[in-house]
């Protein structure tokens, strides 16, 4: 296919592009990050640039390189670096960075202060070569799509680094050491592995540590001076990110009864009975939660309805930014399914109820196939997304319950519940528990323990030990492999409803 060539505009760089590149990620791999909330379904509007010779704003992610083009650089749909205060040339730092299948989150930690300060958080620039881990390994057999993937998520974040580094003063090559966490397969791809033997039987991790690594195989060279490292992992789906909350957690509550998830795309749990011992499972959640599979769902921008609450007039709406909504995140979702299923307009078995006594402002609809309801202006939640839901909450239900029984743990027994995950952190209890992702453990206290994968990361920054105490940890555990249990696919059948109400 003939090349097409990307100007930017006013500093001239350009590069050739195979016709049919999108403009996003064209835009992507000369350094400027978009805007993509809504994962590049072109709902959100976000991403939208200014190209020579069109009339109007095209929005990046649906804009596929036909010809030359020569895109006008202003603050519309350019990612704005913010200057970290509190931080400053003098400083001694480092990276950490949380590689999460959907979003990737980045904090600059202050070594000597065992500070660490929020950088950055993007979509994974590889989200259009499939929502999961499964599909990004089928996708990665080819090898020239396993060489971009790889180059999408070190160019992104080397990108996030440099304009953060320059946002705060302070010049490049002054990172001391860099630290990773994530799911097996996306610190695969990050550092270039085959990623087959993660998605075929035994589905065995060939490398499970990372430790001592040049820069330059993370993308990182002329970044970072020292060597970088990422947390450890168990296997090929139980991976750096739960290793990180199983060392944070047996640090802080070891001699407990715990039982630990982590939400994202990959859900991931543990369970660390009062001996000592570990039992850890994953389980496929796909990205509901984070806003991904939802019509009108998105991350945490501008525009994004954050919570949705049942007020005395109707619905109110808890919005970041002013204007009008541009969608909801996976947070709003777990609300609004909670008011819809109390209110009887959705059913426990997931199906909108023909009797409709809609609060404010919503309204009947259709989408193309089936039923839903108008929120706000376009915005609709379909009976798609419900199912979409639910089958995130039968994965991690029907997990926690082979889980506990594995580990020999009644639910009773459970002292302390910790929740984590960035998208976690905003969750409404309450909400979460009546829409049943998880056993009742009515011994229980909870707590959200927020994005423990980059936590992890941070710490090991400062923590010299703590890569080793990570891998000893990992080295106690043991991986409950939950397609090899008998009546998994049955249990998850039956965790698809959600409880009915009082
Ligand atoms: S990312 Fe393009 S419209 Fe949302």
């Amino acid at each position: 296919m003939a090349g097409h060539v990307l100007t930017l505009v006013p500093s001239g760089l350009s590069r050739s592009f195979p016709g049919g590149t999108v403009l996003w990620e064209a835009l992507l791999d000369m350094g400027v990050q978009v805007r993509t909330p809504c994962g590049g379904r072109g709902t959100c509007g976000r991403c939208r640039v200014s190209v020579e010779g069109m009339p109007a704003e095209v929005l990046a992610c649906r804009t596929v390189m036909d010809r030359d083009m020569r895109v006008l650089m202003g603050p519309t749909a350019t990612q704005e670096t913010p200057a970290i205060l509190g931080i400053g040339p003098q400083s001694r730092l480092a990276a950490a960075i949380d590689i999460g299948t959907t979003t990737v989150k980045v904090s600059l930690v202050d070594v000597e202060k065992e500070q660490a300060f929020p950088a950055a958080s993007f979509l994974n620039p590889q989200h259009r070569y499939g929502h999961d881990v499964i599909s990004r390994i089928a996708a990665a057999a080819e090898p020239a799509v396993h060489a971009r993937l790889g180059r999408l998520i070190r160019d992104a974040v080397r990108i996030c680094l440099e304009n953060s580094l320059a946002a705060s003063g302070i010049p490049g090559h002054r990172l001391e050491t860099a630290v990773f966490s994530g799911n097996t397969t996306m610190l695969f791809l990050l550092f270039g592995l085959d990623v087959a033997p993660l998605g075929r039987y035994p589905y065995s991790a060939p490398v499970r540590d990372f430790t001592g690594l040049e820069p330059g195989s993370a993308g990182l060279s002329g970044l970072v001076r020292g060597s970088i490292h990422a947390l450890p992992v168990l296997s090929a789906f139980i991976g750096a990110d739960l290793v990180g909350g199983l060392t944070l957690c047996d640090k802080a509550v070891g001699g407990k009864t715990v039982f630990f998830i982590d939400l994202g795309t990959n859900g991931e749990l543990f369970c660390l009975d009062s001996r000592g011992r570990i039992f850890a499972t994953s389980c496929a959640m796909g990205p509901a939660l984070e806003g991904m599979t939802i019509s009108w769902g998105m991350t945490a921008d501008t525009g994004a309805i954050t919570h949705i609450r049942q007020g005395t007039e109707g619905l109110a709406f808890d919005m970041l930014g002013a204007g009008e909504p541009a969608g909801i995140t996976g947070t709003a979702v777990i609300d609004l399914l909670a008011i819809l299923l109390d209110r009887g307009v959705i059913l426990p078995g997931g199906a909108f109820s023909p009797a409709t006594d809609l609060p404010s402002p919503l309204s009947q609809d259709h989408d193309d196939r089936s039923r839903a309801l108008r929120l706000w202006g376009p915005i609709r939640f379909t009976q798609t997304d419900v199912r979409n839901v639910q089958l995130a909450k039968a994965a991690t239900l029907a997990a926690s319950r082979f889980l506990l029984d594995a580990a020999g743990c009644r639910p009773e027994e459970i002292e302390h519940v910790f929740i984590a995950g960035a998208f976690g952190e905003h969750l409404d209890l309450d909400r979460f528990r009546r829409l049943g992702f998880i056993p009742t453990l009515g011994n229980a206290r909870f707590s959200f323990l927020g994005n423990t994968s980059l936590k992890a990361a941070e710490q090991a920054c400062t923590d010299p030990d703590f890569l080793d105490s990570a891998a000893a940890i990992r080295d106690r555990s043991e991986e409950i492999v939950l397609s090899e249990r008998q009546g998994f696919q049955e249990a998850f059948i039956q965790a698809i409803a959600f409880p009915p109400g009082d």
